[in-house]
């Protein structure tokens, strides 16, 4: 019983702590991206992300579709209907509340881009945190913010009237409270749960190494390629011995085709001094066995093929020596 108690105690704590790091990891984020070349055209499409896993795209005039067979979380159909035509009604009065916009400030003029990120993020003990954020031509000039939209810091004046205009609408403001408060969280809970299998996998990396010439004169940079891994943390260093070499310029990381990442790591070094280094990569799927290519210059593997091509000479000439002479020892004897 005793060592029931204790088992469980230890196996509580990481099953949670696992599970507290995947709410982490996974914020729901949605992308809307309104277009508006002049005054009598538009278009709203938008994007959602669980992490960095695209779930569902909206194309302008068309229903939202499922990218993953399991986007529909845990919402029956008739919650997604329920959902979809309220995003529907919030993409025509954003249409209809920018359009207006346009009319009463001279200073904002076509063609106008506009962006939001918003979405929310999950804690343990059911809490949750939200976000809304708006971009205009590029610039953050306001977000949502508890019940009504604020300006961001830095946003031009202009964006004082609009802030008023928005706030006066005050179901615009309730639909958002309720989006961002109840149903976020909901649909975030659900895509955790319905995708875990996916979520959870852990693809291992491969590593290989290559060199290019340096811009600067006599330098070489060593480049690590890291590819085929999920999910996307991972840690790659150039090292001698134990030291890690700070000037290690990491890459973005990029997507592949079949859903893993690339990364690469180079290492800017005066030609002739790459002798001891390697590169070192950690990622959760190698379960704490880094890998470690260490850098073998051409010429320095070249000396090798060539001494291992000697050695293999030596061996057959001294082979063929041996046999000869064994020979000739028979003959001999076979002549007496
Ligand atoms: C508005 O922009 C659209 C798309 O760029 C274009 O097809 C249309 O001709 C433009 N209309 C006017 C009145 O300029
Ligand atoms: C986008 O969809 C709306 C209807 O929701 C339509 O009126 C508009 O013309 C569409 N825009 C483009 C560029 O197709
Ligand atoms: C939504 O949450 C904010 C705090 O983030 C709170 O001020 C607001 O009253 C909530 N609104 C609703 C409708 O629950
Ligand atoms: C956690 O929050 C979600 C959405 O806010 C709610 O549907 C669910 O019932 C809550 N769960 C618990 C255990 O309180
Ligand atoms: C790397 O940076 C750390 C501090 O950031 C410094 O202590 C260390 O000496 C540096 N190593 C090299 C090789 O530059």
């Amino acid at each position: 019983m005793r060592y029931l108690t204790c088992l469980l105690l230890w196996v509580f704590p990481r099953v949670w702590g696992q599970w507290e790091d995947q709410l982490k990891n996974y914020p729901l984020r949605c992308l809307q991206i309104s277009s508006f070349p002049n005054s009598s055209s538009f278009r709203t499409d938008g994007l959602a992300w669980l992490g960095d896993v695209q779930t569902h795209s909206w194309r302008n005039a068309s229903t939202v579709s499922f990218l993953k067979p399991w986007s529909h979380g845990k919402l029956s159909d008739q919650q997604w209907q329920t959902l979809e035509h309220i995003l529907q009604v919030y993409r025509t009065s954003f249409t209809r509340d920018i359009q207006e916009l346009v009319k009463m400030l001279p200073i904002i003029h076509y063609p106008i881009e506009m962006q939001v990120s918003a979405g929310c993020e999950v804690h343990s003990g059911n809490t949750s945190e939200n976000f809304f954020n708006v971009a205009s031509q590029g610039q953050h000039i306001l977000s949502f913010q508890g019940t009504s939209f604020q300006k961001a810091p830095d946003a031009p004046p202009w964006t004082e009237l609009a802030i008023k205009v928005l706030n006066t609408d005050q179901g615009t403001r309730e639909t958002i409270q309720q989006l961002l408060n109840d149903t976020c969280p909901q649909v975030l809970y659900g895509l955790l749960e319905a995708g875990k299998a996916e979520l959870d996998k852990q693809e291992k990396p491969v590593a290989w190494l290559s060199s290019v010439l340096s811009p600067r004169h006599g330098h070489l940079q060593l480049v690590c390629h890291v590819s085929g891994f999920y999910p996307q943390p991972v840690w790659v260093m150039w090292t001698q011995g134990e030291q890690e070499q700070n000037s290690t310029q990491r890459g973005d990381i990029l997507p592949n085709a079949d859903g893993t990442w690339y990364l690469r790591a180079t290492l800017d070094v005066e030609a002739g001094e790459e002798a001891g280094l390697a590169c070192r990569v950690k990622h959760s799927s190698l379960g704490g066995q880094d890998i470690i290519l260490y850098w073998a210059d051409g010429r320095h593997s070249s000396y090798v093929v060539f001494i291992i091509l000697a050695v293999l000479i030596l061996v057959v000439g001294l082979g063929l020596g041996f046999v000869f002479i064994s020979r000739n020892r028979c003959s001999y004897r076979s002549i007496r």
